[in-house]
């Protein structure tokens, strides 16, 4: 790609940024499309939030997204926010607008795009969400917004899954969230769900480990989900294979946060054969 007087600059802001697959979405997705836009990685030290989003302003930056550990302190750096982004209280993507920037969380939207691609239906689901970090909360919610009709939020540290329960339910008016101990998985009646492993653990190249070690267990899920996706194939996403189930990786879902991004930053709908056509090059 030439890089000339006119090209527009977005980039992610965080730190550590360096092995951030983002560039190599948006490079392909600009490459794709025909944009004149480059990506590029910007390391904001904690504290330099504020200034570094005005400076991106100033320097008519065409979009920015956020990671960790910047989700949640960049709101105080915006002129507006997307209202599912404000009640899940983190943002990971910067769009342009009159005096400054206005705040969205794509990683939600990517989610929701990958179980719509999968053909898993969230309205009237029934899903078992593992771990109460940031991105079991994003996840609550969009699973909340989307029409599930019960959600059980399974944490090691319960009083995490109690307040993410508590935050959800008061914001959708209802009781669908259900916070338990991890430890007591096996008081979850039924079958049949959506599970979705949010948890760090499994998350290193050729780690074995699982949050929850009993094959009974995996016998609820109709489908699984982790959020990993590096190993590509999580023990996790072995053990619901082994059940006859289908399970997917992360990399989806990071893939469509990122097309997302792109659509807001360049007003534009990126096709699935589009979408595809990136997808193989991340995967390699
Ligand atoms: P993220 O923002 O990606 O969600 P996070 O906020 O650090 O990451 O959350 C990590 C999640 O993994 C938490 O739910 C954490 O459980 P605790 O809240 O009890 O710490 C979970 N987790 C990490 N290591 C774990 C382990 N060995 N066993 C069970 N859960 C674990």
């Amino acid at each position: 790609m030439d890089i000339k007087g006119t090209t527009r600059v977005c980039g992610l802001i965080g730190n550590p940024v360096g092995h951030s697959v983002s560039p190599a979405i948006h490079n392909n997705l600009a490459r794709l499309t025909g944009k004149d836009m480059v990506y590029t990685t910007f390391k904001v030290e904690k504290g330099d939030v504020e200034a570094a989003v005005r400076g991106a302003y100033s320097l008519n930056i065409l979009g920015l997204n956020v990671t960790v550990p910047h989700k949640s302190e960049v709101i105080d750096s915006l002129v507006d926010i997307d209202p599912l982004a404000k009640a899940i209280g983190a943002v990971n993507t910067l769009v342009r607008a009159d005096g400054g920037f206005k705040g969205y969380n794509t990683d939600i939207l990517g989610l929701a795009r990958e179980l719509e691609d999968e053909g898993i239906e969230l309205a009237d689901s029934k899903v078992i969400i593992l771990g109460a970090g940031g991105a079991a909360r994003a996840i609550t919610f969009l699973c909340s917004s989307k029409g599930a009709k019960k959600i059980y939020l399974l944490n090691r540290s319960v009083d995490k899954a109690q307040d993410i329960a508590h935050a959800v339910n008061t914001h959708f008016n209802n009781e669908k969230v259900i916070p338990m101990n991890i430890a007591d998985y096996a008081d979850i009646p039924g079958d049949d769900y959506i599970v979705i492993q949010t948890t760090s653990v499994g998350l290193h190249p050729n780690d074995t480990a699982v949050v929850i070690d009993d094959e009974s267990f995996y016998k609820k899920a109709a489908v699984g989900v982790d959020i990993i996706y590096n190993p590509a194939e999580t023990m996790f996403m072995k053990l619901i294979k082994a059940q006859g189930k289908k399970a997917y990786n992360g990399l989806k879902m990071l893939l469509y946060q990122g097309v997302s991004a792109y659509e807001l930053w360049n007003d534009c709908k990126i096709s699935k054969k589009e979408a595809d056509e990136v997808y193989k090059c991340l995967e390699k």
